[in-house]
């Protein structure tokens, strides 16, 4: 994915473009540039270079571009072509009237560019953007204005793309459109803003303007109009943000990542407001699934990537054990191309922190074509994913900027929890008195995670003191063994080093032999109750301490019975098993980011990843 920005009003451009593009960073940081209308020559004026913002900062200098008005720019996360300064965006059209940025894949490119090359156009990058400044250069030269060339050119684009442009011989607007990647356009007084996400005005202003798919819009300083790709009159969706600068901001820690993790107290409970009554009664108003369309469901499928994932895996067990449904949980990018089995009565729990994952988006589609419900559980209001689903239960985390997820993941638990007690409410499954202990359960969680969170030093600790080790083992059972994955992720993303995840009782059919002495080994051990999880989670433990390894276990308060097999111990609150992964994944973030830290490694943008990835 990559992050856009476009600007017309009374401001530098340059100016307001690259604050922008610092917002969108995390979206891509492969390259960074800008191109502006300099009015007084008649002429774009830009500047590009590989690398993070920071980079083009250097290059642009004191002096900067020319003074103006109207801008675009753009952080690239590669697709086409190596991320060199050629290939970075804006890309210019043969006579460099106009410049373009883009966002997506535009998958008819190759032919396109034959068709130019054929035509005498000599293209420089290697991405499939240029193409698209080309064709819509060559159609404002013939003398369409800039809005209904890009009609007619994306009507010849397929795949996913945000595209953005300017034309030099037109300084006063910025024209868009919008095709299965995301675009917003916020409206101020006197000026006017385009972004992938509204991080990117929100210092600027609040309220914003959704596109739909397939619209065009043009953006001058008095406002905005939206047109279908033939040219009709058509309408965005208009929102007020109800996020302010402060919370897309670090707020004193080093890294966003920090700060999200913890800011997770506050996550969770903001999840749990309003859904549900004082007496602990499901009320989940935005599922605009009907009772007995619930009541119905004989299959769920949960469906996600990365993270997200993660949190489906807790979802089955907790579905399962609650609603009684049977649940599968796939990823996104595995589910459409194996001819899954749907049926109208299949509920797709489709999870995205962004909304906007292509895998995830792309199987969306197919189930809702083979006619199952589609619910997603999102972060990012007004996104692709939630707007072509059926029902959405809206996680609110707030803006996530670190790229690997924290705060993201434990709303998205929450939000899988209330599916899951809703289900059960609806169809029977579980008595109104236990499903008003689990809420008031939930309930307590914000404080239990704060608790947690405020043992972070002996976290830091261990960080340093296992800062050399290459590789680290996690071990989980039962809703612990999705935890153990998701330590492993978040290891493996930050810190750059071997990490695996394996369910405690498999370790012995055949990852134990890669215990050896001293190698580290986080322990999720569930809570003790009445079944043998625990014990079992126990052996599990002893098996690769006599093997060597040093366990470092997480286990709740006065879990006496782990004291002797534990090198190291970090105690969690009492809770019930199916909650337990809100707390225990906790000190798993804490130790990645810390390690990572401590490795030198940028935790908010960590090498190769982006936040969101538009792209299959
Ligand atoms: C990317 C990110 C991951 C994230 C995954 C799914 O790969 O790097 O951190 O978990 O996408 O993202 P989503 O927005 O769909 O939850």
């Amino acid at each position: 994915m990559c992050g856009i920005v476009g600007y017309v009003g009374p401001r530098q451009a340059q100016d307001v473009i690259v604050e922008g593009l610092r917002r969108l960073e995390y979206r891509g940081y492969d390259s960074a540039g800008v191109a502006v209308v300099d009015e007084a020559a008649g002429l774009i004026a830009s500047d590009k270079r590989a690398g993070k913002l920071a980079n083009l900062e250097k290059a642009l200098g004191v002096d900067g571009l020319p003074a103006a008005t109207t801008g675009i720019g753009h952080t690239r996360w590669a697709t086409h072509g190596a991320p060199n300064d050629v290939n970075a965006h804006p890309h210019l059209g043969a006579e460099a009237r106009v410049a373009v940025v883009h966002n997506g894949i535009i998958e008819n490119f190759a032919a396109l560019r034959t068709a130019l090359e054929n035509e005498g156009h000599r293209l420089v990058s290697e991405t499939d953007t240029e193409v698209a400044a080309h064709l819509l250069e060559r159609a404002v030269a013939d003398g369409a204005d800039l809005t209904s060339a890009m009609e007619e050119v994306c009507g010849r684009l397929e795949g996913a793309f945000t595209l953005v442009a300017i034309d030099s011989q037109d300084p006063d607007r910025v024209v868009a459109a919008r095709r299965n990647s995301p675009l917003v356009v916020g409206m101020g007084d006197g000026e006017t803003f385009l972004a992938s996400d509204v991080a990117a005005f929100i210092e600027h202003t609040r309220d914003a303007l959704e596109l739909g798919q397939d619209q065009v819009v043009t953006i001058t300083r008095d406002g905005v109009e939206v047109t279908t790709f033939d040219g009709e009159p058509s309408e965005g969706l208009h929102y007020v943000v109800d996020w302010d600068l402060s919370a897309a901001e670090k707020g004193g820690y080093d890294w966003f990542m920090r700060k999200e993790i913890f800011e997770q107290p506050r996550a969770v409970a903001d999840s749990l407001l309003g859904r549900h009554t004082e007496d602990g009664a499901l009320q989940l108003d935005e599922v605009r699934i009907t009772e007995d369309e619930l009541r119905d469901i004989d299959k769920i499928i949960v469906i996600a990537c990365g993270t997200s994932f993660y949190a489906g895996l807790v979802a089955k067990y907790a579905i399962e054990h609650w609603t009684r449904i049977p649940c599968e949980v796939e990823l996104a990018s595995e589910f459409r191309y194996r001819d899954p089995i749907l049926t109208r009565d299949t509920l797709v729990v489709a999870i995205s922190q962004s909304g906007e994952t292509a895998d995830t988006l792309m199987a969306i589609r197919y189930a809702r074509s083979q006619r199952a419900k589609v619910l997603a559980i999102c972060n990012s209001n007004g996104s692709t994913i939630p707007r072509e689903s059926d029902a959405v239960i809206y996680t609110h985390a707030g803006p996530e900027i670190g790229v690997a997820s924290t705060k993201g993941y434990l709303t998205q638990l929450v939000a899988c929890y209330l599916l899951a007690l809703y289900l059960a409410q609806v169809r029977g499954t579980r008595f109104g008195d236990e499903i008003a202990t689990i809420v008031r359960e939930l309930e307590e969680m914000p404080q239990h995670i704060q608790h947690v969170l405020d043992g972070s030093d002996a976290v830091y600790d261990l960080a340093r003191r296992y800062v050399d080790h290459r590789s680290v083992l996690f071990l989980g059972r039962h809703a612990g063994y999705p935890v153990a994955l998701e330590g492993a992720l978040k290891l493996k993303e930050l810190a750059y080093i071997h990490a695996e995840g394996f369910a405690a009782g498999e370790l012995k059919h055949g990852p134990i032999a890669l215990i050896e002495e001293g190698l580290p080994v986080f322990c999720v051990v569930p809570p003790r109750g009445r079944d043998q999880l625990h014990a079992k989670m126990l052996s599990g433990i002893q098996e690769v301490k006599a093997r060597g390894a040093r366990t470092l276990c997480l286990a709740e308060e006065d879990d006496d019975a782990i004291t002797p097999y534990a090198d190291e111990i970090v105690r969690l609150p009492k809770v019930s098993t199916l909650l337990q992964p809100l707390l225990a994944v906790v000190p798993l973030q804490l130790f990645a980011c810390e390690l990572a830290t401590l490795l030198g490694h940028d935790v908010d943008q960590p090498r190769n990843l982006a936040k969101s990835v538009t792209v299959e």
